[in-house]
């Protein structure tokens, strides 16, 4: 028995010393952890339990049969976030670069399996040069595998992926699948081909870092989420990100204890807002007025600027905001922020989070740029998502609410519960210098002096328009409210709203303009 024992423990050493120790301090040079590591860190302590440890691969092609590495290259198994279970696969670029074999697959398989059967999130905490290249169509056949399992469990359970090496070809797609993306900054980077392929085939000269580095994908292409400095970095953002999650689409967030009888007044929100209504603020402030101290956790913080998304909590409640951001372009939407704000919401509704709407936007930006690049599909995505969102949904106008955009963000039409207006509120179809011009166009131009009379036909539009209250009068606004009591009605109407039930129509699923 002791020999079996001693013979049980001598295989699991030589499977954690992965690649073996020269490549674990190659590893550590270039500022990575290793793939255990990286769980020690994540994973409640004691709390890992592996699943496969000793599989390996079944290549002989180039000699592979010589060379085996129990594991292949990936750590799998499950363990605990502040006490929630959690699945998890690790990948090692110890052993072959942690490239995916088809026993490699198999193993991040199993436990996607486990995940879904048992509706609990899945990491993913990716360091791979992409498809086994000794081994073929059998890894491309296992990168498909994991592939059909993202999408079986998209919006049933929470998928992350932490990219924390290279993750070329393959490697890229079952991220871009799941629900976030964090990257770690100058030491992984994500791309279909790499800078050598790009070189043969466009002539473009570019390094790793440019084409595929945390800052490229966190500010250029969206892929990204989070930009993280270090591998612990992304770590904590794992963990706090999750903890505003639940388990699955069939519960909902936990709540946090909270004391209500807190002061939840806010004076400062009364004097937010510039006097002149063309002066920007940046709408972060209004959100750290509204949410719990500290709360809230911006997603796509460096990606399309003019729309602010991310958590918070409200009196411990976990609530998705979408914030148009007057701070940058005026808070207009374009085809990047219509489509960042989207995927948001859509993430938001899979999983019971209730959504937080706070609205300053001019409209929708004009020129060739924009529609080319398709505005109209979208904006429509925008449009759609909130429609189809059955999730608690509050609006609170703060300002401009001009045009199509009206519309869109979440107005009372397209199914928000509670639409509230602050009286800066500003919902028309246009400003009121353009909707002048245009309505008017006769009698300015031929009036002794066009700019006086352009001046005083917008002034009237504006008294007429430039408010709350024809909207409040139609009941497209429930109440206009003061800044300050803002928090205490929000608390106050999503409890209200906890127990919501609407279902959508049957159907097999919609059809988003993609
Ligand atoms: C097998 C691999 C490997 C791979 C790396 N290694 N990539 N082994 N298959 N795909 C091995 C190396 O042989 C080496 O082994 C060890 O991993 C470390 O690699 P290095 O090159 O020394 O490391 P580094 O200089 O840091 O470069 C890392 C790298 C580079 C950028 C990832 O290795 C690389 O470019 N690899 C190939 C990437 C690629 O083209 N993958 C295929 C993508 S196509 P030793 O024994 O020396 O430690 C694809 C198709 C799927 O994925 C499509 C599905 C849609």
């Amino acid at each position: 028995m002791d020999n079996k024992i001693k013979l049980l423990q001598d295989k699991i050493e030589q499977a954690q010393e992965g690649g073996g120790p020269q490549r674990i301090q190659s590893q550590h040079k270039k500022g990575k952890l290793t793939a255990r590591e990286r769980i020690h860190f994540l994973l409640d302590e004691g709390s890992f339990q592996e699943i496969g440890m000793f599989v390996t691969h079944r290549s002989t092609d180039f000699g592979m049969e010589t060379e085996k590495y129990p594991g292949d290259g990936v750590v799998t198994g499950y363990g605990n976030i502040n006490g929630r279970l959690v699945y998890i696969f690790s990948q090692d670029f110890t052993v072959f670069g942690g490239s995916l074999s088809e026993t490699h697959a198999e193993k991040i398989c199993k436990i996607m399996e486990m995940a879904l059967k048992t509706g609990a999130p899945l990491i993913g905490l990716n360091d791979s040069g992409g498809a086994r290249i000794q081994e073929g169509v059998v890894s491309l056949g296992g990168y498909a595998d994991i592939f059909y399992r993202n999408v079986q469990a998209s919006g049933v359970i929470p998928q992350l992926s932490a990219i924390m090496g290279p993750c070329a070809g393959g490697a890229v797609y079952s991220p871009a699948i799941t629900d976030f993306t964090l990257m770690v900054e100058n030491t992984s980077y994500m791309f279909v081909t790499g800078p050598n392929v790009v070189k043969t085939v466009t002539h473009e000269e570019v390094s790793s870092e440019e084409l595929g580095g945390a800052s490229t994908h966190a500010t250029k292409s969206g892929v990204t989420h989070f930009s993280c400095v270090n591998e612990l970095d992304a770590i904590n953002h794992i963990k706090q990100l999750l903890s505003y999650m639940p388990q699955n689409c069939e519960e909902t967030p936990a709540l946090l204890a909270y004391k209500p009888d807190q002061q939840e007044s806010r004076p400062s929100l009364n004097k937010i807002i510039p006097e002149n209504a063309n002066q920007p603020y940046d709408v972060r402030g209004v959100i750290d007025q509204l949410s719990d101290q500290g709360s809230f956790l911006e997603v796509h913080k460096d990606f399309a600027e003019n729309i602010v998304v991310g958590f918070a909590r409200l009196a411990g409640r976990s609530i998705g905001i979408v914030a148009n951001q007057p701070a940058y372009l005026a808070g207009v939407l374009d085809n990047n922020a219509s489509v960042k704000a989207a995927r948001f919401v859509r993430f938001c509704d899979c999983f019971n989070i209730p959504l937080l709407v706070l609205e300053d936007v001019p409209g929708f930006l004009p020129g060739t740029d924009q529609e080319w690049n398709g505005i109209i599909k979208n904006g429509a995505k925008l449009l759609y998502a909130f429609s189809e969102a059955t999730v608690p949904r509050i609006t609170v106008i703060i300002r401009k609410a001009y045009g199509g955009a009206y519309d869109v963000m979440n107005s009372k039409h397209i199914g928000a519960d509670m639409n509230y207006a602050w009286p800066t509120a500003e919902i028309a179809v246009m400003g009121a210098k353009g909707a002048a011009e245009i309505i008017f166009k006769k009698e300015i131009s031929s009036a002794a002096d066009p700019a006086a009379k352009l001046l005083e036909k917008e002034k009237e539009y504006a008294e007429i328009f430039a408010n709350p209250y024809r909207a409040a009068e139609r009941g497209f606004i429930d109440e206009v409210i003061e800044p300050a009591s803002t928090r205490s009605r929000l608390i106050s109407a999503f409890k209200m709203l906890e127990n919501k039930v609407v279902n959508n129509p049957r159907k097999k699923h919609g059809n988003i303009p993609l």
